[in-house]
Protein backbone atom coordinates (compact mmCIF):
# COMPACT_ATOMS: atom_id res chain seq x y z
CA UNK A 1 0.00 0.00 0.00
CA UNK A 2 1.92 3.29 -1.44
CA UNK A 3 5.26 3.35 -0.76
CA UNK A 4 7.20 4.38 2.51
CA UNK A 5 10.43 5.75 2.17
CA UNK A 6 13.53 4.38 3.62
CA UNK A 7 14.26 6.65 6.50
CA UNK A 8 17.48 5.96 9.17
CA UNK A 9 19.16 7.35 11.80
CA UNK A 10 22.68 7.61 12.71
CA UNK A 11 24.83 9.85 14.73
CA UNK A 12 26.78 12.77 12.90
CA UNK A 13 29.49 11.95 10.54
CA UNK A 14 30.61 13.92 7.40
CA UNK A 15 28.50 13.23 4.48
CA UNK A 16 30.11 12.15 1.17
CA UNK A 17 28.11 11.84 -1.53
CA UNK A 18 24.48 12.89 -2.42
CA UNK A 19 21.92 15.38 -1.27
CA UNK A 20 22.58 17.20 2.08
CA UNK A 21 20.55 18.75 4.14
CA UNK A 22 20.87 21.44 6.52
CA UNK A 23 18.53 23.96 8.75
CA UNK A 24 19.28 27.43 8.96
CA UNK A 25 17.36 29.53 11.70
CA UNK A 26 15.97 33.24 11.20
CA UNK A 27 19.29 35.72 9.87
CA UNK A 28 20.28 32.45 7.80
CA UNK A 29 22.17 31.08 10.99
CA UNK A 30 23.12 27.46 10.70
CA UNK A 31 24.54 25.27 13.85
CA UNK A 32 28.08 24.13 13.99
CA UNK A 33 27.61 21.01 12.63
CA UNK A 34 25.44 22.41 9.60
CA UNK A 35 28.89 24.99 8.48
CA UNK A 36 30.83 21.77 8.40
CA UNK A 37 29.71 20.35 6.20
CA UNK A 38 30.20 23.78 3.87
CA UNK A 39 33.42 24.72 4.43
CA UNK A 40 34.12 26.66 1.37
CA UNK A 41 30.80 28.55 2.19
CA UNK A 42 28.93 27.95 -0.99
CA UNK A 43 25.64 27.73 1.26
CA UNK A 44 26.14 31.11 2.96
CA UNK A 45 26.79 33.15 -0.39
CA UNK A 46 23.89 31.74 -2.04
CA UNK A 47 21.85 32.96 0.78
CA UNK A 48 22.66 36.65 -0.06
CA UNK A 49 21.88 35.82 -3.99
CA UNK A 50 18.74 34.11 -3.20
CA UNK A 51 17.58 36.51 -0.68
CA UNK A 52 17.54 33.80 1.82
CA UNK A 53 16.48 34.55 5.71
CA UNK A 54 15.64 31.35 7.11
CA UNK A 55 12.07 31.91 6.81
CA UNK A 56 10.58 28.86 8.01
CA UNK A 57 9.98 26.25 5.40
CA UNK A 58 11.67 28.33 2.64
CA UNK A 59 14.40 26.60 1.06
CA UNK A 60 18.18 27.42 -1.20
CA UNK A 61 20.03 24.65 -3.11
CA UNK A 62 23.30 24.63 -4.57
CA UNK A 63 24.03 22.00 -7.00
CA UNK A 64 27.18 19.85 -7.46
CA UNK A 65 28.81 21.71 -4.63
CA UNK A 66 33.15 21.97 -5.53
CA UNK A 67 35.27 20.47 -3.59
CA UNK A 68 32.92 18.33 -2.01
CA UNK A 69 31.37 14.90 -3.53
CA UNK A 70 27.64 16.01 -3.53
CA UNK A 71 24.78 16.24 -5.68
CA UNK A 72 23.13 18.96 -3.82
CA UNK A 73 23.65 21.26 -0.31
CA UNK A 74 20.25 22.54 0.71
CA UNK A 75 19.51 24.85 3.88
CA UNK A 76 15.68 24.62 4.62
CA UNK A 77 14.61 27.74 6.74
CA UNK A 78 13.68 26.43 10.30
CA UNK A 79 12.68 30.33 11.34
CA UNK A 80 12.63 31.31 14.36
CA UNK A 81 13.55 28.84 17.47
CA UNK A 82 10.26 29.49 19.59
CA UNK A 83 7.98 29.01 17.18
CA UNK A 84 9.02 25.61 16.23
CA UNK A 85 6.38 23.38 17.08
CA UNK A 86 5.55 20.06 16.74
CA UNK A 87 3.23 21.25 13.86
CA UNK A 88 5.82 22.94 11.78
CA UNK A 89 8.56 19.72 12.54
CA UNK A 90 6.16 17.67 10.12
CA UNK A 91 5.74 20.32 7.59
CA UNK A 92 10.25 20.78 7.87
CA UNK A 93 9.85 17.07 6.85
CA UNK A 94 7.49 17.65 4.17
CA UNK A 95 9.79 20.27 2.63
CA UNK A 96 12.72 18.07 3.10
CA UNK A 97 11.51 14.82 1.32
CA UNK A 98 12.04 15.60 -2.04
CA UNK A 99 15.03 17.56 -1.62
CA UNK A 100 16.79 14.81 0.27
CA UNK A 101 15.30 12.05 -1.95
CA UNK A 102 16.34 12.93 -5.31
CA UNK A 103 19.74 11.59 -5.21
CA UNK A 104 20.18 7.84 -3.90
CA UNK A 105 20.85 8.99 -0.60
CA UNK A 106 20.01 11.71 1.27
CA UNK A 107 21.31 13.20 4.96
CA UNK A 108 19.69 15.41 6.99
CA UNK A 109 21.91 17.11 9.70
CA UNK A 110 19.43 17.80 12.55
CA UNK A 111 21.56 19.56 15.10
CA UNK A 112 19.10 20.94 17.50
CA UNK A 113 20.47 22.81 20.45
CA UNK A 114 17.86 20.75 22.90
CA UNK A 115 18.46 17.34 23.31
CA UNK A 116 15.74 16.55 25.62
CA UNK A 117 12.89 16.78 22.82
CA UNK A 118 15.33 16.69 20.10
CA UNK A 119 14.81 12.83 19.60
CA UNK A 120 10.86 13.20 19.44
CA UNK A 121 11.72 16.41 17.15
CA UNK A 122 13.67 14.11 14.82
CA UNK A 123 11.15 11.56 14.40
CA UNK A 124 7.97 13.76 13.97
CA UNK A 125 10.48 15.65 11.14
CA UNK A 126 10.65 12.18 9.69
CA UNK A 127 7.12 11.42 9.98
CA UNK A 128 6.90 14.50 7.77
CA UNK A 129 9.07 13.24 5.25
CA UNK A 130 6.95 10.12 5.25
CA UNK A 131 3.67 11.56 4.76
CA UNK A 132 4.88 13.31 2.23
CA UNK A 133 6.42 10.41 0.38
CA UNK A 134 2.64 9.39 -0.45
CA UNK A 135 1.58 9.45 -3.48
CA UNK A 136 -1.19 7.20 -5.63
CA UNK A 137 -0.20 5.50 -8.63
CA UNK A 138 -1.09 1.71 -8.52
CA UNK A 139 -2.94 2.71 -11.91
CA UNK A 140 -0.23 4.45 -14.06
CA UNK A 141 1.47 2.02 -16.35
CA UNK A 142 3.93 4.21 -17.42
CA UNK A 143 6.07 4.66 -14.05
CA UNK A 144 8.91 7.59 -13.52
CA UNK A 145 6.38 10.53 -14.66
CA UNK A 146 7.53 11.91 -11.51
CA UNK A 147 4.15 14.20 -10.42
CA UNK A 148 5.59 15.31 -7.71
CA UNK A 149 6.15 19.07 -8.67
CA UNK A 150 6.76 20.74 -4.66
CA UNK A 151 10.32 21.22 -5.92
CA UNK A 152 13.09 21.52 -8.42
CA UNK A 153 14.38 18.23 -7.14
CA UNK A 154 12.42 15.07 -8.16
CA UNK A 155 11.83 12.52 -5.82
CA UNK A 156 12.88 9.05 -5.77
CA UNK A 157 11.59 6.40 -4.00
CA UNK A 158 14.34 4.02 -3.58
CA UNK A 159 16.66 6.98 -1.80
CA UNK A 160 17.76 5.93 0.83
CA UNK A 161 17.57 9.09 3.72
CA UNK A 162 19.69 9.18 6.95
CA UNK A 163 19.02 11.44 9.37
CA UNK A 164 22.04 12.37 12.27
CA UNK A 165 20.75 13.38 15.15
CA UNK A 166 22.40 13.33 19.01
CA UNK A 167 21.14 10.03 20.13
CA UNK A 168 19.94 8.19 17.06
CA UNK A 169 18.94 5.25 18.91
CA UNK A 170 15.81 7.19 20.94
CA UNK A 171 15.61 8.25 17.35
CA UNK A 172 14.59 5.48 16.32
CA UNK A 173 12.30 4.20 19.13
CA UNK A 174 10.53 7.87 18.83
CA UNK A 175 9.84 6.89 15.04
CA UNK A 176 8.46 3.52 15.27
CA UNK A 177 5.37 4.55 17.49
CA UNK A 178 5.00 7.34 14.68
CA UNK A 179 5.22 4.96 11.97
CA UNK A 180 2.12 2.77 12.81
CA UNK A 181 0.34 6.23 12.37
CA UNK A 182 1.97 6.80 9.29
CA UNK A 183 1.11 3.02 8.00
CA UNK A 184 -3.03 3.91 9.57
CA UNK A 185 -3.24 7.28 7.71
CA UNK A 186 -1.64 6.03 4.52
CA UNK A 187 -4.35 3.17 4.39
CA UNK A 188 -7.44 6.03 4.58
CA UNK A 189 -5.79 7.39 1.43
CA UNK A 190 -5.38 4.62 -0.42
CA UNK A 191 -8.84 3.39 0.56
CA UNK A 192 -10.46 6.86 -0.72
CA UNK A 193 -8.15 7.13 -3.04
CA UNK A 194 -9.38 3.36 -4.89
CA UNK A 195 -12.18 4.07 -8.04
CA UNK A 196 -15.44 2.30 -6.60
CA UNK A 197 -15.48 -0.25 -9.58
CA UNK A 198 -12.31 -1.44 -7.65
CA UNK A 199 -13.57 -0.99 -3.66
CA UNK A 200 -17.63 -1.62 -3.43
CA UNK A 201 -18.87 -2.33 0.23
CA UNK A 202 -17.79 -5.88 -0.02
CA UNK A 203 -14.22 -5.19 -1.14
CA UNK A 204 -13.73 -2.98 1.51
CA UNK A 205 -15.35 -5.58 3.79
CA UNK A 206 -12.15 -7.38 2.82
CA UNK A 207 -9.81 -4.72 3.47
CA UNK A 208 -11.05 -4.51 6.67
CA UNK A 209 -11.09 -7.92 7.08
CA UNK A 210 -7.37 -7.91 6.91
CA UNK A 211 -6.75 -6.01 10.60
CA UNK A 212 -7.19 -9.04 11.77
CA UNK A 213 -3.51 -10.17 11.34
CA UNK A 214 -2.47 -7.22 13.72
CA UNK A 215 -4.48 -8.79 16.28
CA UNK A 216 -8.17 -7.13 15.33
CA UNK A 217 -11.22 -9.00 16.09
CA UNK A 218 -13.35 -8.50 12.48
CA UNK A 219 -17.24 -9.32 12.35
CA UNK A 220 -18.69 -8.28 9.21
CA UNK A 221 -22.98 -8.22 8.89
CA UNK A 222 -24.51 -8.76 5.98
CA UNK A 223 -27.29 -7.90 4.82
CA UNK A 224 -29.72 -10.27 6.35
CA UNK A 225 -28.36 -9.54 9.89
CA UNK A 226 -28.86 -6.03 9.55
CA UNK A 227 -32.29 -6.61 8.50
CA UNK A 228 -32.56 -8.96 11.71
CA UNK A 229 -31.72 -6.16 13.88
CA UNK A 230 -33.99 -3.27 11.91
CA UNK A 231 -31.33 -1.29 10.14
CA UNK A 232 -33.81 -0.34 7.68
CA UNK A 233 -32.34 3.48 6.88
CA UNK A 234 -28.71 1.85 6.05
CA UNK A 235 -30.82 -1.03 4.24
CA UNK A 236 -32.46 1.32 2.32
CA UNK A 237 -29.52 3.50 0.95
CA UNK A 238 -27.92 0.03 -0.43
CA UNK A 239 -31.55 -1.19 -2.07
CA UNK A 240 -30.38 0.43 -5.06
CA UNK A 241 -27.22 -0.89 -5.82
CA UNK A 242 -26.03 -4.40 -6.89
CA UNK A 243 -22.63 -3.88 -4.67
CA UNK A 244 -24.13 -5.29 -1.01
CA UNK A 245 -24.18 -4.17 2.01
CA UNK A 246 -22.16 -4.89 4.63
CA UNK A 247 -21.82 -2.95 8.28
CA UNK A 248 -17.97 -4.28 9.70
CA UNK A 249 -17.27 -4.50 13.85
CA UNK A 250 -13.46 -3.70 14.50
CA UNK A 251 -12.69 -4.17 18.39
CA UNK A 252 -9.29 -3.63 19.20
CA UNK A 253 -8.80 -5.10 23.28
CA UNK A 254 -5.37 -3.44 24.27
CA UNK A 255 -6.86 -2.43 27.42
CA UNK A 256 -8.23 -3.60 30.73
CA UNK A 257 -10.63 -6.27 30.66
CA UNK A 258 -13.16 -4.73 32.06
CA UNK A 259 -12.67 -1.48 30.74
CA UNK A 260 -15.42 0.87 29.10
CA UNK A 261 -14.55 0.99 25.10
CA UNK A 262 -14.38 4.46 23.06
CA UNK A 263 -15.84 4.23 19.74
CA UNK A 264 -15.22 5.13 16.56
CA UNK A 265 -17.90 5.43 13.55
CA UNK A 266 -17.42 5.73 10.17
CA UNK A 267 -20.14 7.29 6.90
CA UNK A 268 -18.77 4.14 4.10
CA UNK A 269 -20.95 5.44 0.93
CA UNK A 270 -18.16 3.29 -1.70
CA UNK A 271 -19.84 5.70 -4.34
CA UNK A 272 -22.53 8.61 -3.84
CA UNK A 273 -24.47 9.22 -7.16
CA UNK A 274 -27.31 10.76 -4.98
CA UNK A 275 -29.97 8.22 -6.19
CA UNK A 276 -33.18 9.04 -7.47
CA UNK A 277 -32.51 12.93 -6.32
CA UNK A 278 -29.37 12.39 -8.73
CA UNK A 279 -26.19 14.11 -8.18
CA UNK A 280 -25.43 16.72 -10.98
CA UNK A 281 -22.61 16.04 -13.58
CA UNK A 282 -20.30 18.10 -12.27
CA UNK A 283 -17.33 16.61 -9.96
CA UNK A 284 -18.87 13.42 -9.14
CA UNK A 285 -16.46 11.54 -9.46
CA UNK A 286 -15.34 12.87 -6.25
CA UNK A 287 -17.98 11.12 -4.70
CA UNK A 288 -15.68 7.48 -4.79
CA UNK A 289 -14.34 9.58 -1.83
CA UNK A 290 -17.74 9.18 0.31
CA UNK A 291 -16.18 6.43 2.25
CA UNK A 292 -13.56 8.55 4.14
CA UNK A 293 -14.94 8.31 7.33
CA UNK A 294 -14.71 4.88 7.67
CA UNK A 295 -11.47 5.27 5.55
CA UNK A 296 -10.14 6.89 8.70
CA UNK A 297 -11.80 4.63 11.01
CA UNK A 298 -10.61 1.48 9.35
CA UNK A 299 -6.96 3.43 9.17
CA UNK A 300 -6.92 4.36 13.40
CA UNK A 301 -7.78 0.63 14.05
CA UNK A 302 -4.73 -0.44 12.36
CA UNK A 303 -2.60 2.46 14.16
CA UNK A 304 -4.06 1.69 17.63
CA UNK A 305 -3.38 -2.25 16.82
CA UNK A 306 0.24 -1.78 15.17
CA UNK A 307 1.03 0.16 18.18
CA UNK A 308 -0.69 -1.93 20.42
CA UNK A 309 -2.21 1.12 22.40
CA UNK A 310 -3.54 0.37 25.81
CA UNK A 311 -7.21 1.13 24.99
CA UNK A 312 -10.11 -1.06 24.36
CA UNK A 313 -11.46 0.49 21.03
CA UNK A 314 -14.20 -0.37 18.67
CA UNK A 315 -14.52 0.59 14.83
CA UNK A 316 -18.07 0.24 13.22
CA UNK A 317 -18.24 1.13 9.43
CA UNK A 318 -21.99 1.68 7.47
CA UNK A 319 -20.37 0.41 3.85
CA UNK A 320 -23.07 0.84 0.99
CA UNK A 321 -22.85 2.01 -2.39
CA UNK A 322 -26.05 5.12 -3.07
CA UNK A 323 -26.92 4.08 -6.42
CA UNK A 324 -29.69 4.59 -9.29
CA UNK A 325 -32.10 1.86 -10.21
CA UNK A 326 -35.63 0.64 -10.40
CA UNK A 327 -34.93 -0.97 -7.05
CA UNK A 328 -33.51 2.68 -5.42
CA UNK A 329 -35.79 4.30 -3.19
CA UNK A 330 -37.79 7.57 -3.68
CA UNK A 331 -38.08 10.76 -1.76
CA UNK A 332 -41.03 10.24 0.26
CA UNK A 333 -40.19 6.43 0.79
CA UNK A 334 -40.64 6.19 4.58
CA UNK A 335 -38.12 3.68 6.62
CA UNK A 336 -38.36 1.98 10.31
CA UNK A 337 -34.29 2.80 11.89
CA UNK A 338 -33.21 0.51 14.47
CA UNK A 339 -34.15 2.40 17.12
CA UNK A 340 -37.50 2.15 16.07
CA UNK A 341 -38.04 5.66 14.93
CA UNK A 342 -39.12 6.20 11.73
CA UNK A 343 -37.85 8.62 8.85
CA UNK A 344 -39.03 10.37 5.86
CA UNK A 345 -36.62 10.35 3.06
CA UNK A 346 -36.79 13.71 1.52
CA UNK A 347 -33.87 13.71 -0.10
CA UNK A 348 -32.13 10.41 -1.65
CA UNK A 349 -28.98 12.65 -1.62
CA UNK A 350 -28.79 12.91 2.15
CA UNK A 351 -27.84 9.21 2.66
CA UNK A 352 -24.95 9.45 5.08
CA UNK A 353 -27.14 9.89 7.91
CA UNK A 354 -29.08 7.02 7.20
CA UNK A 355 -26.05 4.60 7.24
CA UNK A 356 -25.13 6.57 9.84
CA UNK A 357 -28.11 6.46 12.36
CA UNK A 358 -28.17 2.70 12.54
CA UNK A 359 -24.89 2.36 13.02
CA UNK A 360 -24.58 4.61 16.12
CA UNK A 361 -27.74 2.86 17.32
CA UNK A 362 -26.23 -0.53 16.86
CA UNK A 363 -23.06 0.41 18.79
CA UNK A 364 -24.10 2.37 21.88
CA UNK A 365 -26.57 -0.26 22.22
CA UNK A 366 -23.89 -3.30 22.01
CA UNK A 367 -20.93 -1.64 23.84
CA UNK A 368 -22.30 1.46 25.63
CA UNK A 369 -18.99 3.16 25.37
CA UNK A 370 -17.19 5.96 26.95
CA UNK A 371 -18.06 7.75 23.86
CA UNK A 372 -18.70 7.66 20.34
CA UNK A 373 -17.09 9.59 17.21
CA UNK A 374 -18.77 9.34 14.31
CA UNK A 375 -16.59 10.90 11.29
CA UNK A 376 -18.65 11.47 7.50
CA UNK A 377 -18.10 13.27 4.61
CA UNK A 378 -21.34 13.93 5.26
CA UNK A 379 -22.27 17.68 3.92
CA UNK A 380 -21.38 19.90 1.15
CA UNK A 381 -22.90 22.63 3.60
CA UNK A 382 -19.98 22.03 5.95
CA UNK A 383 -17.61 23.22 2.87
CA UNK A 384 -19.78 26.35 2.60
CA UNK A 385 -19.32 27.35 6.18
CA UNK A 386 -15.27 26.22 6.70
CA UNK A 387 -13.54 25.84 3.32
CA UNK A 388 -11.67 22.71 3.48
CA UNK A 389 -8.93 23.32 6.24
CA UNK A 390 -11.22 22.32 9.33
CA UNK A 391 -13.25 20.04 9.87
CA UNK A 392 -16.70 20.29 11.47
CA UNK A 393 -17.15 19.37 14.46
CA UNK A 394 -20.11 19.02 17.02
CA UNK A 395 -20.69 17.45 20.37
CA UNK A 396 -22.86 17.03 23.09
CA UNK A 397 -20.00 16.78 25.43
CA UNK A 398 -18.00 19.65 26.14
CA UNK A 399 -14.99 18.11 27.44
CA UNK A 400 -14.69 15.31 24.29
CA UNK A 401 -15.22 18.48 22.08
CA UNK A 402 -12.36 20.67 23.64
CA UNK A 403 -9.76 17.00 23.44
CA UNK A 404 -11.02 16.52 19.80
CA UNK A 405 -9.80 20.39 19.19
CA UNK A 406 -6.93 20.31 20.85
CA UNK A 407 -5.42 17.12 19.24
CA UNK A 408 -6.87 18.79 16.31
CA UNK A 409 -4.12 22.12 16.81
CA UNK A 410 -1.06 19.22 17.33
CA UNK A 411 -1.38 16.99 14.42
CA UNK A 412 -2.40 19.86 12.41
CA UNK A 413 -5.79 17.78 11.43
CA UNK A 414 -7.66 20.93 12.76
CA UNK A 415 -11.37 20.74 13.72
CA UNK A 416 -13.56 23.68 14.43
CA UNK A 417 -16.44 23.66 16.93
CA UNK A 418 -20.13 24.18 15.25
CA UNK A 419 -23.58 24.54 17.64
CA UNK A 420 -26.29 22.45 18.14
CA UNK A 421 -29.48 23.50 19.52
CA UNK A 422 -33.32 22.77 20.01
CA UNK A 423 -33.93 25.39 17.26
CA UNK A 424 -32.27 23.41 14.67
CA UNK A 425 -33.61 19.81 15.49
CA UNK A 426 -37.46 21.13 15.39
CA UNK A 427 -36.09 21.78 11.48
CA UNK A 428 -35.92 17.50 10.86
CA UNK A 429 -39.83 16.98 11.95
CA UNK A 430 -42.03 15.50 9.18
CA UNK A 431 -45.52 15.63 8.46
CA UNK A 432 -45.57 11.76 7.82
CA UNK A 433 -42.64 10.27 9.79
CA UNK A 434 -41.00 10.86 13.20
CA UNK A 435 -38.66 12.89 11.41
CA UNK A 436 -37.39 13.71 7.63
CA UNK A 437 -33.92 13.24 6.41
CA UNK A 438 -33.40 16.90 5.53
CA UNK A 439 -33.75 19.97 7.37
CA UNK A 440 -34.04 22.78 4.24
CA UNK A 441 -31.93 25.23 3.12
CA UNK A 442 -30.24 26.90 5.96
CA UNK A 443 -27.59 25.65 8.41
CA UNK A 444 -26.95 21.88 6.52
CA UNK A 445 -24.16 20.81 8.30
CA UNK A 446 -25.94 21.68 11.91
CA UNK A 447 -29.34 19.87 10.85
CA UNK A 448 -27.20 16.67 9.56
CA UNK A 449 -25.57 16.53 13.08
CA UNK A 450 -28.96 17.04 14.92
CA UNK A 451 -30.31 14.56 12.89
CA UNK A 452 -27.28 12.13 13.92
CA UNK A 453 -28.17 12.81 18.09
CA UNK A 454 -31.66 11.83 17.70
CA UNK A 455 -29.68 8.17 17.33
CA UNK A 456 -27.14 8.87 20.31
CA UNK A 457 -29.58 9.09 23.40
CA UNK A 458 -27.42 10.36 26.05
CA UNK A 459 -23.74 8.60 24.96
CA UNK A 460 -21.19 11.39 24.75
CA UNK A 461 -20.83 12.04 21.59
CA UNK A 462 -19.26 14.09 18.90
CA UNK A 463 -19.63 14.31 15.15
CA UNK A 464 -16.73 14.82 12.36
CA UNK A 465 -17.96 16.24 9.23
CA UNK A 466 -14.81 15.86 7.32
CA UNK A 467 -16.61 16.31 3.79
CA UNK A 468 -13.82 19.16 3.35
CA UNK A 469 -11.10 17.57 4.26
CA UNK A 470 -10.57 14.19 3.99
CA UNK A 471 -10.72 14.66 0.03
CA UNK A 472 -9.37 17.25 -2.47
CA UNK A 473 -8.28 19.56 0.10
CA UNK A 474 -5.51 21.70 -1.09
CA UNK A 475 -2.06 20.06 -1.20
CA UNK A 476 0.10 20.92 1.59
CA UNK A 477 3.91 19.92 2.43
CA UNK A 478 2.92 17.24 4.05
CA UNK A 479 0.08 15.41 1.86
CA UNK A 480 -0.06 15.73 -1.85
CA UNK A 481 -2.61 13.31 -2.22
CA UNK A 482 -6.52 13.30 -2.91
CA UNK A 483 -7.04 11.46 -0.33
CA UNK A 484 -5.56 13.14 2.37
CA UNK A 485 -6.06 10.20 5.18
CA UNK A 486 -7.67 12.80 7.63
CA UNK A 487 -8.84 11.81 10.96
CA UNK A 488 -6.36 8.63 11.57
CA UNK A 489 -3.44 10.86 13.34
CA UNK A 490 -6.07 12.93 14.84
CA UNK A 491 -8.04 10.10 16.72
CA UNK A 492 -4.63 8.20 17.53
CA UNK A 493 -3.38 11.42 19.56
CA UNK A 494 -6.57 12.10 20.98
CA UNK A 495 -7.02 8.61 22.58
CA UNK A 496 -2.78 8.22 23.25
CA UNK A 497 -3.37 12.18 25.01
CA UNK A 498 -6.19 10.84 27.22
CA UNK A 499 -7.38 7.50 26.69
CA UNK A 500 -4.62 4.62 27.72
CA UNK A 501 -3.27 2.53 30.44
N1 LIG B 1 -21.62 12.89 0.25
C1 LIG B 1 -22.38 14.07 0.24
C2 LIG B 1 -21.69 15.27 0.88
C3 LIG B 1 -20.45 15.76 0.20
C4 LIG B 1 -20.52 16.81 -0.70
C5 LIG B 1 -19.22 15.23 0.50
C6 LIG B 1 -19.36 17.28 -1.29
C7 LIG B 1 -18.07 15.70 -0.10
C8 LIG B 1 -18.14 16.73 -0.99
C9 LIG B 1 -23.70 13.83 0.99
O1 LIG B 1 -24.21 12.55 0.92
C10 LIG B 1 -24.72 14.73 0.36
O2 LIG B 1 -25.03 14.52 -0.77
N2 LIG B 1 -25.20 15.70 1.12
C11 LIG B 1 -26.15 16.61 0.63
C12 LIG B 1 -27.20 16.80 1.69
C13 LIG B 1 -28.42 17.54 1.21
C14 LIG B 1 -29.18 16.70 0.22
C15 LIG B 1 -29.28 17.86 2.40
C16 LIG B 1 -25.43 17.91 0.34
O3 LIG B 1 -24.51 18.28 1.07
O4 LIG B 1 -25.77 18.55 -0.66
MN1 LIG C 1 -25.39 12.22 -0.80
ZN1 LIG D 1 -22.83 11.05 0.64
Amino acid sequence: MGHSPSISFAKFTAPKTGNVIVLAADGGTISERGQAVDPAGVLKKAFGIAEFTGKAASTVEVLAPQDTGFDRLVAIGAGSPDKLDEQLWLRLGGVAYPLASSAPTGTVILDLPDDEIASEMAATFALGMALRAYSFDKYKTKKGKEDDKGASAKAKKDARIVIQCADPAAAKKEFAAREAALEGANLARELVNEPANMLGPLEFADRARELEKLGVEVEILAEKDMKKLGMGALLGVAQGSPRGARLVVMQWKGGKAKKKPVAFIGKGVTFDTGGNSMKPVAGMEDMKGDMGGAAAVTGLMHTLAKRKAKVNAVGIIGLVENSVDGASQRPGDIVTSMSGQTIEVINTDAEGRLVLCDALWYCNDRFKPKFMIDLATLTGAVIVALGQNHAGLFSNDDELAERLAAAGSATGEKLWRLPLGEEYDKLLDSKNADMKNVGGRQAGAITAAQFLQRFVKDAAWAHLDIAGTAMGSPATDTNKSWGSGFGVRLLDRLVSDHYEG
